[in-house]
């Protein structure tokens, strides 16, 4: 088996998750052409960062990004950092001749998306984006449903995202509640999923009316420890300058309509991502709080017997589950996977993408068209009126 050395930056939430996937993937995985090897992690803080490389098991902890990029043991770099950084690692990472797996969104504007994407298409490199949902079993088996014609003509696309994590108004700002770093609030950050989502089970969007709210405009500025935002005190308040919540309609190219809410002001509700489909012949729909699940409705069912059915997407017969000589991947079936398998998952079609020079989706042409859409969201928000993407 050949391997790939795996240059990481960005420690913290994604870069646990990402750092697991890459332990976990030759576990799971044995069956990859390519195995990633754990060469090193890279942030600008020391102490954190050798405490990170021990924790996850990196090989070493850099603490430049160029001297990341020049190694010659690496040959794949993984952005995990906030979003005004993504690209311009990108491009740097692209022009050092490096394959890219860059969190979502992939970039503050339009003009930046496409200017990451020039840089990848020049360098010819694997490029991906980070939109882990979509490799969860239940939600690529939706994505099949639909292309088998099971749910006939598309109607509806119906979208929430509901957090609940920043509601508490002490709550400290910080790089998510700053549009110079974050780029928007919920809008980036949740939407962003629902609207990926959206794009490749539907289809595109040809225009959308938004509103969106920040109900919270004031938070405590707090002395920053990672060398970012903050300066003052508790007791000094900053201006919040992202969206805690933003809604949208949209228009679907192929005549579904559709609507988006994502919000991070809905109590109760921890990482509840959910949609639902309506076509000619059928819906279904999805929560990830309950991601084995995939609910599904056939309109030709005999009306005594009709209704929603749960499928247990956990079986070796469903994406992802199976080992190629049969056997589960993970577990058997009922022994149901996490949020963690999502990432696995997507390493894994990373993996195969760069054995074969093929950039697995999504990848930065996804990312544009995604940036277009939240491009269109903001601008709606904006004006008050009907956007065009
Ligand atoms: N795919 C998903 O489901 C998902 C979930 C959460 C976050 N994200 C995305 O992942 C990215 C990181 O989010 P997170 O939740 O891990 O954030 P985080 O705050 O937990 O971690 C950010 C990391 O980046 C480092 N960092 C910050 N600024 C940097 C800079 N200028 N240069 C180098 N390193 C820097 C920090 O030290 C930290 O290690 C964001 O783009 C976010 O949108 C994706």
């Amino acid at each position: 088996m050949k391997e790939i050395g795996v240059g990481m930056v960005g420690y913290a939430f994604m870069g646990r998750a990402h750092g697991n996937a890459y332990r976990q993937v030759p576990f799971f995985y044995p069956e990859l052409p390519v195995k990633p090897v754990m060469k090193a992690i890279c942030g600008r803080t020391k102490e954190a960062v050798d405490a990170a490389a021990t924790q996850m098991g990196w090989q070493e902890a850099i603490y430049d990004f160029d001297e990341l990029l020049e190694r010659d043991d690496i040959g794949l770099i993984d952005i995990n950092t906030p979003n005004n950084v993504h690209v311009p690692m990108a491009i740097k990472a692209a022009e050092a001749g490096k394959h890219i797996i860059c969190e979502k969104p992939l970039a503050m504007s339009v003009e930046e998306a496409e200017a990451g994407l020039a840089a990848v298409q020049k360098a010819g490199i694997v490029h991906m984006l980070c939109h882990n949902y979509r490799r969860i079993p239940a939600v690529w088996m939706a994505k099949q449903m639909i292309e088998s014609g099971v749910l006939g003509q598309l109607y509806h696309w119906r979208a929430t995202y509901l957090q609940d994590w920043l509601m508490d108004p002490s709550a400290p700002l910080f790089w998510r509640t700053q549009k110079e770093v974050a780029g928007s609030g919920a809008l980036g950050d949740l939407m962003a999923h629902s609207i990926d989502l959206a794009l490749w089970m539907m289809g595109d969007i040809s225009r959308v009316s938004a509103a969106w709210k920040t109900f919270v405009k004031k938070r405590p500025k707090l002395v920053s420890t990672d060398g970012g935002l903050g300066g003052g005190g508790a007791e000094e308040l900053g201006d919040v300058t992202v969206d805690d919540a933003t809604l949208s309609l949209a228009e679907f190219s192929n005549g579904a309509i559709g609507s988006f809410e994502a919000t991070r002001f809905a109590p109760g509700h921890k990482n509840s991502n959910c949609f639902e489909i309506n076509g000619s012949k059928g819906s279904i729909r999805f929560n990830l709080e309950r991601l084995n699940e995939i609910e599904y409705y056939n309109a030709e069912d005999d009306c005594k017997e009709a209704g929603f059915r749960t499928i247990l997407s956990s079986d070796g017969c469903h994406p992802f589950q199976g080992l190629p000589g049969g056997g589960p991947r993970f577990w058997p079936a009922g022994h149901n996977i996490g949020y963690e398998h999502t990432f696995i998952n997507t390493i894994a079609d990373l993996m195969e993408g760069i054995a074969k020079g093929v950039s697995p989706n999504p990848n930065f042409e996804d990312g544009v068209k995604i940036q277009k859409v939240l491009a269109a969201v903001e601008k709606s928000c904006v004006d008050g009126q009907w956007a065009e993407v």
